[in-house]
């Protein structure tokens, strides 16, 4: 589990990347992940996601 506010997991997002998410805006309208209650203290951990899946994306998503 990444956002916890929206109850998104690492999977969607990688699934939203894979789908054409390259931006936090568009990981965000694909998934809700980012923008709760808590402020966005997930965002960091996606972020991170991003960067790993631009950088190997066939090597991230067998990470779930
Ligand atoms: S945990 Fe993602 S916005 Fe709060």
């Amino acid at each position: 589990m990444i956002c916890c506010c929206n109850n998104v997991r690492k999977s969607e997002i990688v699934a939203a990347i894979a789908g054409g998410a390259r931006s936090m805006a568009t990981i965000f309208d694909a998934t809700f992940a980012g923008c709760g209650p808590c402020g966005g203290t997930c965002q960091p951990e996606i972020a991170a996601i991003l960067k790993q899946q631009l950088a190997a994306p066939s090597a991230a998503s067998r990470g779930k």
